[in-house]
């Protein structure tokens, strides 16, 4: 077990990727405090992580808003005494061409996408002891351009430069800050029902399969780990090697 009598945050932990990265950080022994906008599903993964044996907490949470953040933090705090682990993994990516993006199309992506990491990263060094770790869930739209997301893009390339600016203000507590930048996943968010876009898709993938959840939740215990204590301030792409061409 590498992280037993650890406590862990994962925001947007109802489905997807976040629900997968909860239940891996539960299976490796750590407590773990689910939160997302979605109650109703929040409570599924509450049930599933509590048959694990380990504490489970749920919380519901907009990212993008001070007060709830603030909140929720402080609920943790009060519960668990301190936080070790957050996983900044809340995240949106509709699909609109730049000239139809609205001001509040914009806003809304870089609230929930980046304005929550600032938000969720700021309260819970409040509660971290030495040690700890921030981890954040990019994109491989931080690096390369997709039609139709370039708030998305742009959300997710200045979550790779904040990192490494945060990593640096925050070394001296031996706290790490990394981020990983997922290739194409297989989640609710992602589904597209279309086959021939799936097959176009996986013919880009090097490694020549779609990206499962578990793929990303285990780079995420590897971070949140003690094996992972010298890296800090890097993205770290998991992509199947989508990227290499
Ligand atoms: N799936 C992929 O292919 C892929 C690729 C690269 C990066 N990512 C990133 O991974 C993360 C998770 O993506 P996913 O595919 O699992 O998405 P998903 O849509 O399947 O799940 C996202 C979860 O976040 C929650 N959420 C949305 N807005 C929120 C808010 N304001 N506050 C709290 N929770 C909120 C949703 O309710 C949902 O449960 C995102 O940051 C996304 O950008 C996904």
């Amino acid at each position: 077990m590498l992280l037993k009598n650890k406590i862990a945050l994962v925001t947007g932990a109802s489905r997807g990727i976040g629900r997968g990265i909860a239940l891996s950080l539960a299976k490796e022994g750590c407590s773990v405090i689910i939160s997302d906008i979605d109650e109703v599903e929040l409570k599924n993964v509450e049930r599933e992580i509590s048959l694990l044996g380990v504490r489970v907490l749920l919380i519901k949470c907009d990212v993008s808003q001070k007060d709830q953040v603030n909140e929720m933090m402080q609920k943790v705090q009060e519960i668990f005494g301190k936080l070790d682990i957050l996983v900044n993994n809340a995240g949106i990516y509709p699909h609109k061409s730049f000239e139809e993006i609205t001001e509040g199309d914009w806003d809304r992506v870089i609230s929930v996408n980046l304005k929550s990491i600032f938000l969720c990263s700021q309260e819970a060094l409040k509660i971290m002891p030495n040690g700890g770790r921030i981890i954040n869930i990019s994109s491989i739209a931080s690096f390369v351009g997709f039609n139709g997301l370039t708030h998305y893009c742009a959300s997710k390339g200045a979550l790779n430069s904040m990192i490494r600016a945060l990593a640096l203000e925050v070394a001296s507590r031996k706290i790490t800050v990394n981020a990983i930048a997922p290739g194409v996943i297989e989640t609710p968010g992602a589904h597209n029902p279309d086959k021939n876009l799936e097959n176009q898709t996986i013919s880009m993938i090097p490694l020549a399969r779609m990206g499962q959840v578990e793929d990303i939740a285990w780079a995420v215990v590897f971070l949140a780990s003690d094996l992972s204590s010298y890296i800090t301030g890097q993205t770290i792409i998991v992509d199947g090697g989508w990227t290499l061409r």
